[in-house]
Formats: C-alpha cells, structure tokens, sequence
C-alpha cells in the first residue's frame, strides 16, 4: 500500500510545494522568460475534447507498449530531469525505484545528481539524456558510461544551443549547484567535474559522429518543426522527443501538443514519435497518442511525486496517470493504446 497523499498529479504538486525550499521550487516549476510556453503546453491538452465511442465490448484494457525494444507497462516515461538530490534525500536512485515498481523506464539526466551506474541497481529500464559537448572526446567517454551501466537508448537534447532564460533562478540568484552536490555524470578521467556546456555549435554532422560511436538507438528530444523531423529520419535517428524542454528554453515556442500532429505527420510512421510537456492527465496521454505520439514523458509531475514521498511518490505518480488512462481509454471504447486514433479528438476543440 502506497501512503503518498493526493488523488491526483495537481494534488501532489501541492504537497511537493509545502515541502521543497522555494528556491528549489521555483527551479523545478519554473520556465524561462514570461512562462507563456510553460502555461501553453498544459492549456493545450485543456482545450481538447474526446469524442468516445460506445458499445464497442472491449473487455480487459492493456496499456502495454514498447518503445525501441524497452518493454513499458504503460505509454508513459520519466523525462530526464536535473539535481534529484534538491528534491528528495534518495535522488535520482528513488526516482528510478519508483520507475521500476511502475514498470516504466526513466530517462536519465546528465544533470542528475547520482551516478548512472548507482541509479541503474534500483533496477528500472534506463535511458540515457546527453547534452553534446564540444570536447568530443569526453561525449564519447560518457557515452561509454551509459552504455556499460546499461542504458538501453541515448536521448539527444538539441533544443538547448544557450540556456533558456529562467528568470526566477535570476532573481533568486539560484545558478549552481549547492556545495557537496554535483552533475556526477560529468566526471572526467581524473574524477573532476567538468560543467555541462550548452553547445550553440552543434549541427547534424555531430548526430552523424554519435551515430558511428554507439549502437544505442539515438533519440533527438527537443524536434518540434516538421523540416526537422524529416532531416532526422534522413539521418538515422531512431526515434524523436517532441518537445520544448517544459517551457525552460524558448519561451514563445508553440505547445508540443499542436506541434505533433505536423511531426507526426512528416515523420510518416517511419520512427517512433514521442511527445512531453503538460501532460497531467490520462486523458491527456489519450489526446497525445490519438494525435501520433507512440508516448508520452512526464517531467515536473516526477518530481513532485520525489518531493512529496521519495520512491513511494514517484510509483503513486505514476500510478495515478496509469488510472486516468486506463479509465479514459474503458471510456473512449479503446483497449489498446494502439487502436487510438486522431478521429477520437474532436476537431479544434476549445474549453
Ligand atoms: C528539465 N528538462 C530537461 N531536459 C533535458 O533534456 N535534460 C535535463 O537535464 C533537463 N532538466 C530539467 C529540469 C527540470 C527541473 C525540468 C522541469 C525539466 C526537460 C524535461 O526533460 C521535459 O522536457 C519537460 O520537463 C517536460 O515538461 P513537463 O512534463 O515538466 O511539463
């Protein structure tokens, strides 16, 4: 029996905010500029609305699905997301315990705050988040790492050539890590901590370099201009995050729920799209994968979940968007995830 409070992801966040320094807080919550992207992702998924269908004896509703060959109990995943020690004392390692009790997998930061070998013996599917950097000879190093600690695909993020202007870290002065906490995943050969460097370089002949030193499945997080979608598939991508970092880059960014059916729609069927930011319900994940995504990450709402009750939190978290979705899913007459389809979302819907 799980004891974290909240009926539901908003219900949780509440208890997370009592607990957590507001500093910490507002890094966690926050998004750059006016926060217009922040709020646009979430009151995109508000202004839709399902058209169900009825009498349709599907029985027994199976939320299973794999995504590059990780098993998942439900279409939806962890996001990577920075210094889980700021929110709970178990960190990333009870993040991903609560992943695996869940049955999902975890998208492991390089910002994380633990090592990737320690937050892969709790024991959940990992994946692993890599900012590129300049110094390809450290990439290709940490790279190496996720591989050998068994993170089964490599998540690119390429939405992040400067850091996103969050002004509520400007005005707390809130820039750094507190001292006695690191990026462990950025230690170099002589155990020293290297600072993770936003790469405004970075062009698609570095997707082409990643792709000839792993076998990993290589996952770009940040695509949410149809053009791009395509030039990935050109290139080899296995599979794209639409994404806009939760609001923290480009604020003004369109929401990724409007931004998916256009990738979708490009990328053809011919790999795997995914989509995250503002995902709090089932019925939202119902919308997503309706509108093309094969699944959906969640990345504010883990958090919350660690903040509020540590491994048991991040399991409840989950385990109430599992609840939502397998109800809206009994409810729109739908079994599997896969048998949703776009004419279940009523067209330009509103509130
Ligand atoms: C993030 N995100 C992120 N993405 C990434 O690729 N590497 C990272 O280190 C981080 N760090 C990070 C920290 C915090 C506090 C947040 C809120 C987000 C972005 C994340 O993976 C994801 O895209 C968004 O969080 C999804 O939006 P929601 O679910 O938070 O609305």
């Amino acid at each position: 029996m799980l004891t974290v409070e909240g009926v539901n992801l908003a219900e949780v966040a509440a208890i997370a905010r009592q607990r957590l320094d507001p500093v910490h807080w507002d890094f966690f919550a926050g998004g750059a500029g006016d926060e217009r992207t922040l709020r646009g992702n979430e009151e995109a998924f508000a202004r839709r609305r399902l058209v169900p269908r009825i009498l349709r004896g599907g029985g027994e509703r199976d939320l299973r699905t794999t995504v590059l060959g990780t098993e998942l109990s439900m279409p939806v995943l962890v996001a990577p997301t920075a210094f889980h020690l700021l929110a709970h004392p178990g960190g990333e390692t009870a993040t991903a315990r609560g992943t695996a009790g869940a049955g999902t997998a975890m998208v492991v930061s390089m910002a994380a705050t633990q090592g990737v070998e320690e937050i892969a013996a709790a024991g959940a599917a990992l994946w692993f988040q890599l900012y590129p950097q300049p110094d390809l000879e450290f990439t290709a190093a940490v790279v190496r790492r996720a591989e050998e600690a068994g993170c089964r695909a490599l998540v690119v993020t390429v939405d992040s050539p400067v850091f996103g202007r969050r002004e509520r870290d400007l005005r707390h002065g809130f820039l750094d890590l507190p001292a006695g906490l690191a990026c462990e995943n950025m230690r170099d050969a002589h155990g020293r901590v290297r600072d993770i460097v936003m790469d405004a370089g970075l062009d698609w002949s570095r997707i082409a370099w990643l792709r000839g030193r792993t076998t990993l499945p290589i996952v770009l997080k940040g695509v949410l201009h149809p053009a791009d979608a395509l030039l990935a598939v050109e290139h080899g991508v296995d599979a794209l995050i639409v994404s806009n970092h939760g609001g923290r880059q480009l604020d003004g960014a369109v929401a990724t729920l409007e931004a998916l059916a256009p990738v979708a729609g490009a990328v053809g069927g011919r790999i795997p799209v995914l989509l995250d930011g503002g995902v709090r319900r089932g019925a939202d994940v119902v919308v997503a994968l309706a509108l093309g995504a094969r699944a959906v990450l969640i990345g504010r709402p883990v958090i919350w979940g660690l903040a509020a009750g540590g491994s048991d939190g991040v399991r409840h978290v989950l385990e109430l968007l599992r609840a939502e979705l397998d109800a809206a899913l009994a409810l729109c007459g739908v079994a599997r995830p896969a048998e949703l389809t776009a004419d279940l979302v009523a067209p330009g819907s509103r509130r």
